[in-house]
């Protein structure tokens, strides 16, 4: 595993270093690339090392099989990463990256499995998220796993299982009546009022707010070293992904990046173009992108049962929208009952239960099968990021879908098969 080089900042290039926790480039606010030496790395990197499948240890298993492009540190791992790509039955080209198979049912395992191992790393204590539901349940599990506390912000409204696990697995939860943006704003504060309260450094909040400190998208980055291992090393034409804060589709480029540079993939094969999906009901990067813009607006009143979507204005929103001109993809909003009547048509059809978002990209993609625009045998990998399991009360209400039957308010302790 290498050492990390120096983190550097998106835009300006501005360099800082890795000792120390950090946060967001102090002199210009713009998010951190981790960096590696990468002549060093083309020596010590190995694409096909057999070593990655060989112990069951978490230190070689899911995300970690790239532990050679990865931070030099002891992981703290709950089995993430290595998720299936499972073949559309109806159309040849499509291949559904199965992200519901993640620790906490979401992609959100990699970014903050990713974090907290770090933070373990540098020793910190406190770890809080405003978080749009699944990030927060994954922070819960991964701080829990690491003996660190997690501060978790989230809208009162989010999945139930949302809440479920913050509390199951002993997080300090604070369900707020507002959107992300009122969590993110919240936390800040909280931090602020500690550091004027004069609290010893190591009872002080760290934030790991989306694209606020440099390890989520080096955990997210391993979605793209994977996706293209499971294609035999080789891009697909399109990637679909269901963007809020667009950690994901920012982690997958940098790992092209790096692939290309270590030569994992083959000179002059040709980069998928990246789609982000978004709903209808808060699109603040479609939108951007249907106006020509290389920012987006902060999107009112936002509301949509794509909990993870419900992101008003991404912190990093005009890294996502230059990735997607660079790549020549598109970002594309579908309404709440366009995404549910994927749903459905996923479920019966291919025996997938999409979680919302996946299925804002799979509207997207059917679509554009549609249209002509994408042709069933393109090669695109559409992102699933999360289990429709995790969403049953969300759809239900979505569908009007109530139990049948009457059923009591509380069932006796033990119930029907408790012996006698
Ligand atoms: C299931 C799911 N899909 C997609 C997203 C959006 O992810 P990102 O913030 O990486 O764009 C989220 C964010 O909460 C989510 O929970």
């Amino acid at each position: 595993m290498p050492k990390i080089a120096y983190l550097e900042s998106v835009r300006s290039h501005n360099r800082l270093s890795a000792e120390t926790p950090q946060t967001l480039d102090p002199a210009t606010l713009e998010s951190l690339y981790v960096r590696y030496d990468m002549d060093e790395l083309k020596k010590t990197a190995h694409r096909d090392n057999p070593a990655k499948y060989a112990a069951a240890s978490p230190a070689s298993l899911g995300m970690w099989r790239y532990k050679d492009v990865l931070p030099d540190v002891t992981p703290v791992s709950l089995g993430e990463g290595w998720t299936p790509m499972i073949q559309s039955k109806r159309y040849p080209g499509l291949f559904i990256k199965e992200e519901g198979a993640n620790p906490t049912g979401t992609f959100k395992a990699r970014g903050l499995g990713m974090a907290v191992t770090m933070a373990k790393h540098y020793g910190l204590k406190h770890l809080a998220v405003p978080s749009a539901g699944n990030a927060a349940g994954a922070l819960a599990a991964y701080a829990a796993a690491a003996g660190i506390s997690a501060h978790i912000y989230m809208p009162q409204d989010v999945p139930l299982a949302n809440y479920l696990e913050g509390v199951v697995y002993g997080a300090d939860v604070h369900m707020i009546d507002g959107l992300i943006s009122d969590c993110a704003r919240l936390v800040g504060e909280e931090i602020k009022s500690q550091k004027t309260a004069g609290l010893p450094t190591e009872d002080v909040w760290f934030d790991i707010s989306t694209l606020k400190e440099p390890f989520r998208i080096e955990g997210k980055k391993t979605m793209g070293y994977e996706l293209v291992e499971q294609l035999g090393w080789k891009y697909p034409d399109a990637i679909f992904y269901p963007t809020g804060g667009g950690v994901g589709l920012i982690g997958m480029w940098k790992a092209f990046d790096e692939m290309e540079e270590l030569g994992w993939i083959e000179k002059g094969s040709k980069r998928p173009k990246m789609y982000a999906l978004q709903a209808s009901g808060c699109a603040p990067v479609s939108r951007a992108f249907d106006e020509g813009k290389p920012a987006s607006e902060f999107f009112q009143n936002a509301a949509t049962f794509a909990a993870g979507l419900r992101v008003p204005k991404p912190y990093g929103d005009y890294i996502i929208l230059d990735i997607v001109h660079r790549s020549g993809g598109k970002a594309i909003a579908h309404t709440d009952e366009e995404i549910l009547a994927s749903i459905l048509d996923y479920a019966k059809n291919e025996g997938i239960f999409l979680c919302p978002e996946g299925a804002a990209a799979t509207a997207a993609y059917d679509a554009l099968i549609k249209s002509g625009e994408l042709s069933p045998n393109d090669t695109v990998v559409l992102f699933n990021t999360g289990a429709g399991l995790k969403y049953t009360d969300m759809t239900a209400d979505a569908m009007h879908l109530r139990r049948p039957g009457t059923l009591p308010t509380a069932m006796p302790v033990g119930g029907i098969i408790t012996p006698q």
